[in-house]
């Protein structure tokens, strides 16, 4: 079976693109990486690519904090449709995304996010467990819909909360299994066992 020709969107240091990486090169993910977009100049996961040899961009967007213009979304898409992916892969993307991008890749869009949605969406949900005092947290993978961390959910990953646990030390623990689950869901996609 061909490589599955996805594309990394992230804000962040890229250790999920970088464990997605990792899992590549191990022969574990039967993906190819063909383009990186941050939309945060000098994000670490820029380097990540560079050194990896994928192609990167940085989107400008002057306009909004929490989401792309129109314009610059649409375009987007359409250098994502050039480049020939087939799965869109947010990894510490922070905007939410729009029509552009969404109509393009209807249910070829996934994130992962730091907590078991539906509980704790949003910006530093471990923290958000953390003062809530569950006793579990984790991650969820999920397809990607319009709203702030709504779409369906394909897998989820439980992390024990520790008596003592900083903000740091359970996001810490929380990205361990993250940098498990999201290969190993991609994966799902890369084998063509989801639709
Ligand atoms: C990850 O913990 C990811 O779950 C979170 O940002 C971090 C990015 O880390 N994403 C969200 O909160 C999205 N709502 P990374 O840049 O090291 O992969």
């Amino acid at each position: 079976m061909s490589p599955l020709p996805i594309a990394i969107l992230g804000s962040g240091k890229g250790s999920n693109f970088q464990a997605i990486l990792t899992a590549i090169q191990a022969g574990r993910l039967n993906v190819r990486p063909v383009l990186v977009a941050t939309d945060v100049s000098g994000a670490g996961i820029l380097d990540l690519a560079a050194s990896a040899g994928i192609p990167t961009m940085v989107i400008s967007e002057p306009k909004f904090r929490t989401r792309l213009s129109t314009d610059v979304e649409t375009a987007l898409a359409q250098q994502l449709k050039d480049a020939g992916v087939e799965l869109l892969v947010l990894a510490g993307y922070m905007r939410l995304l729009k029509s552009p991008l969404l109509e393009a890749f209807p249910r070829r869009i996934i994130n992962i996010h730091p907590s078991l949605l539906p509980a704790f969406p949003g910006l530093e949900a471990w923290k958000q467990a953390l003062e809530a005092g569950v006793p579990t947290a984790g991650c969820t993978v999920h397809f990607v819909d319009g709203g702030m961390d709504t779409g369906e959910i394909l897998a989820q990953s439980e992390v024990p909360v520790l008596a003592g646990d900083t903000a740091a030390s359970l996001h810490a623990r929380i990205q361990v299994a993250e940098h498990e689950l999201y290969p190993r869901v991609l994966a799902r996609f890369a084998d063509r066992e989801l639709p």
